[in-house]
């Protein structure tokens, strides 16, 4: 929060906990945010883990839980404060791991992963983020919430972590550097360009096609079953 401040010169900076992997947590979050009384006009649901294994707190496969069920729970749950400060957008950041998705399979993500390198799973999270926005984009038409997902590209983060010495550091020489990868999400999140659109999919700021597995049927289908398993418990 200082450096935060300091780089800013703002002082209107606050700290909310955000545990994804719990939706007690992530409601507790957006109950506090809600609290403040400040109006919302931007979010960026940027966290995210991969090669992640276990299940969350209420018993979801991992890396859907975080990367998908949680920001699913939080927007939702900070949906009315957007549409009441509109405009205003919601930014997902997905990936370009999303294209190797061949679906989802709903029963799966009721169990850890099993895949042995894990990115099996992490692929179908990062589908369900070009869903969840696309989905989101019909349900909000003409509210004034617009919504996008996007592909950072390939960033030299802390998402590597798992990598062993000495693969990590050749590997993210050729990366792009935390700065570079910001630049799609902040173009999704401020520029005029795309004030007016809403449900695309964006990589290099810049609109692309997403996976043909990305119908708007599957969309529909995650937002049923995601809302019946956070609403029911
Ligand atoms: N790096 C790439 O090349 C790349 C490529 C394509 C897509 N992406 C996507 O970009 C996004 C950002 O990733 P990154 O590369 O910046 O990775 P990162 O450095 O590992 O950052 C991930 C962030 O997610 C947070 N997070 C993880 N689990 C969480 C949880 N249960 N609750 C709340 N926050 C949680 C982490 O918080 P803590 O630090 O507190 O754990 C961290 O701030 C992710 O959605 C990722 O899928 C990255």
């Amino acid at each position: 929060m200082a450096g935060l401040r300091a780089s800013t010169g703002n002082d209107a900076v606050f700290y909310l906990p955000l545990d994804l992997a719990d939706l007690d947590s992530v409601r507790a979050c957006a109950a506090d945010f809600l609290a403040r009384g400040e109006p919302l006009h931007g979010l960026v649901n940027n966290a995210g883990v991969v090669r992640a294994r276990g299940l969350t707190k209420q018993g979801f496969e991992l890396m859907f839980g975080v990367n998908h069920l949680g920001h699913f729970v939080l927007t939702n749950a900070l949906l009315g404060c957007l549409t009441a400060s509109a405009p205003a957008r919601v930014v997902t950041v997905s990936s370009d791991s999303h294209y190797s998705a061949q679906g989802i399979d709903f029963e799966a993500l009721r169990r850890p992963e099993r895949g042995i390198t894990g990115m099996h799973g992490y692929a179908v999270s990062k589908l369900c983020n070009v869903l969840f926005s696309a989905e989101l984009a019909r349900r909000t038409t003409g509210s004034g919430v617009t919504t996008y997902a996007l592909h950072p590209g390939v960033v030299a983060s802390d998402i590597w972590r798992r990598v062993p010495w000495p693969v990590r550091p050749l590997m993210m020489r050729r990366m792009l550097t935390v700065d570079q990868g910001a630049a799609t999400s902040l173009y999704c999140a401020t520029s005029p360009d795309v004030a007016q659109d809403s449900g695309k999919f964006y990589d290099k700021c810049a609109e692309r096609a997403p996976s043909p597995v990305a119908t708007p049927e599957l969309a529909a289908e995650l937002w049923k079953r995601s809302q019946e398993w956070t609403t029911t418990g």
